[in-house]
Order: structure tokens, then C-alpha cells, then sequence
């Protein structure tokens, strides 16, 4: 293990630069792997655009009921057509979505926190990849607590995950958690993607931040942008407009589309910024006379 004497700052992202060993494939880091994970990936990631809309409903493994989400069986479905990728967990895919639905799954498989504890980052695998592999998960979601009290068990975790993911070609989807007294600064999410990317996921899920196309170019598999507490609509759009901009590969929202007046409208004004190359001001614009 190098020793961490005499660290010196990294500077040289080559920001702009395209990504070396894109080789024949789309998604970024994928090229050397199997048919498989790249059949699962091609279902996340958008052949054409290569960007994904993710939508997440898993807050419940550790929020229970949240505003927005208190009827499951009502939510999903409204949701569903107008978005990529679905992020639950298994109970929730298993009771709410039909399984003639043809979206990605991006399944929830780390758990073990609720919201009345004060430390979140003590987690477990919940779910074995056998359940992955009968629920024809496109890729598995394990939470990664960098900096944490449970920042071992949580590597422990992914790596069983990515391990179990390797042996039936199910890709593993990092999420980089941030802990209520982590600085949410590139510094930090630089540390934090490029530890999880180089356990061997092969997607990464985070939060946007300054210097965000640094925190892209480091991380040599694709980035997909957790939305956060919600905001005003026309926020969320830069968010995700600043994302795609910075190199994100998609944008991963629960609450700015749930919690939102008009969620249809806004999950399609997300996909125009994500898919079509609008700008947060064009995909406002579009929000607002979607439902007008
Ligand atoms: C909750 C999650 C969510 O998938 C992620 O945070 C995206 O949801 P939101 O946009 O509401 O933050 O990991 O634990």
C-alpha cells in the first residue's frame, strides 16, 4: 500500500479528453466485459443518447413511507413510461411493478439502516444475487459509506456484490452515500467514486457538485447523478442539465419527481435534458406547458 507521505495533489484530469478504452462499446469502462453485462447495460444506458433516467423509489428500505411515495402501487405505474430505469427494492418491484414491464431494474440489494438511527452507515447485503438473477436485475445497488463509521463493512459489502456480479454477469451500481457531516465537495467525491469505481462496479452513483467534470474524468466507469432533497422544479433541471453538461451519463431522481406537482411532466422534462439535448431552460419551458 503506498504510503501517504509526500501526497501530492492531482491536478491533470484531462477534462474534454474522450475516454481511452471506449473500444467497440458505449458505456464507459464497459468495453472488456462480457456480453452479458453488456446486454444489462445497453438496458440501462440509452444506445443512441448513452444517458439513462433513473427512477428512484428505494427510500423506503430505510425512510418507510415518504411523502410522494405513500402509495407504491399508485406511483410506479404513473412513472414508469416516462422514465428508464427503475430504482427499488424488492419488495416494492415484486408488489408494484408489473413484470411485463419492459424498463430497466436497478435493484436495491444493500439495506440495514432506518431513519431512527443516527449513524446510517452500518449496512448488509439483504438481497443474494440468486433474487437478482430471478428478478432479471440489470444491475445490483449497494450503498458505500467513504469516510465513515461503516466505511469497511460497506466495502465488504460492494465487494461480495461485485463479486456475485461477476460470476452471473449482473453489474453492480456503487452508491456513493454522503454522510450528514461529509462535505459534499469534489475533493470528497473524488476520493469517494474513484475508491468505489476501482472496487470493480461498473456504474457509480453520486451527487453533483463544483468541479463536477473532474470527478467524471477520474472515474473510469459512467456517473449517474442522485437528485437529492427536492428543489424547485426549475432548479432540478439545472441540476440535471449541469450534470449532463459535466459528463454524467444520467441523472438517478426520487424525490424531485415524486414530490413534484406534476411528476409526469417534470420525469419527461428530465429525459428532454437527458436524451434530447435541452437545456434547463428549454426543459422548463417544456414543464411548464406540459401541464399548463
Ligand atoms: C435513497 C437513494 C435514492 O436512490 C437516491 O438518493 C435518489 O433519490 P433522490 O433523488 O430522492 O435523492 O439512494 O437511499
Amino acid at each position: 500500500m503506498a504510503d501517504i507521505e509526500g501526497l501530492k495533489v492531482a491536478k491533470d484530469y484531462h477534462v474534454g479528453e474522450n475516454f481511452a478504452n471506449q473500444g467497440g462499446f458505449y458505456v464507459k469502462g464497459a468495453n472488456n466485459l462480457d456480453w452479458g453485462m453488456k446486454k444489462h447495460l445497453s438496458n440501462i444506458f440509452d444506445p443512441k443518447s448513452g444517458n439513462t433516467v433513473m427512477f428512484a423509489f428505494d427510500h423506503g428500505y430505510f425512510m418507510g413511507s415518504t411523502a410522494g411515495l405513500e402509495r407504491l402501487d399508485i406511483v410506479i405505474p404513473k412513472l414508469l413510461p416516462h422514465v428508464d430505469c427503475l430504482m427499488g427494492t424488492r419488495g416494492a418491484l415484486r408488489s408494484c411493478v408489473a413484470p411485463e414491464n419492459k424498463k430497466a431494474i436497478a435493484l436495491r440489494v444493500s439495506s440495514g439502516s432506518s431513519m431512527l438511527n443516527d449513524d446510517l452507515s452500518h449496512e448488509i447485503v439483504a438481497v443474494d444475487v440468486e433474487d437478482a438473477i430471478r428478478m432479471n436485475a440489470d444491475c445490483m445497488a449497494v450503498q458505500t459509506f467513504i469516510g465513515a463509521d461503516g466505511q469497511l463493512s460497506s466495502i465488504d459489502n460492494i465487494s461480495r456484490v461485485i463479486n456475485a456480479g461477476m460470476r452471473y454477469s449482473i453489474p453492480t451500481l456503487g452508491v456513493v452515500a454522503v454522510g450528514k457531516d461529509m462535505e459534499r465537495t469534489d475533493r470528497f467525491f473524488k476520493l469517494a467514486t474513484r475508491i468505489v469505481a476501482e472496487m470493480g462496479v461498473q456504474i457509480v452513483k453520486t451527487y453533483y457538485c463544483d468541479n463536477f467534470e473532474e470527478v467524471v474524468a477520474a472515474c473510469p466507469v459512467p456517473i449517474v447523478v442522485a437528485g437529492g432533497k427536492k428543489l424547485p422544479e426549475k432548479d432540478a433541471l439545472e441540476l440535471a442539465y449541469k450534470s449532463i453538461q459535466g459528463g454524467a451519463r444520467g441523472l438517478d431522481m426520487g424525490r424531485n419527481i415524486f414530490q413534484s406537482e406534476h411528476s409526469v411532466e417534470m420525469a419527461q422534462a428530465i429525459g428532454k435534458i437527458v436524451h434530447e439535448g435541452f437545456t434547463d431552460k428549454e426543459a422548463y419551458e417544456f414543464y411548464l406547458d406540459a401541464w399548463h
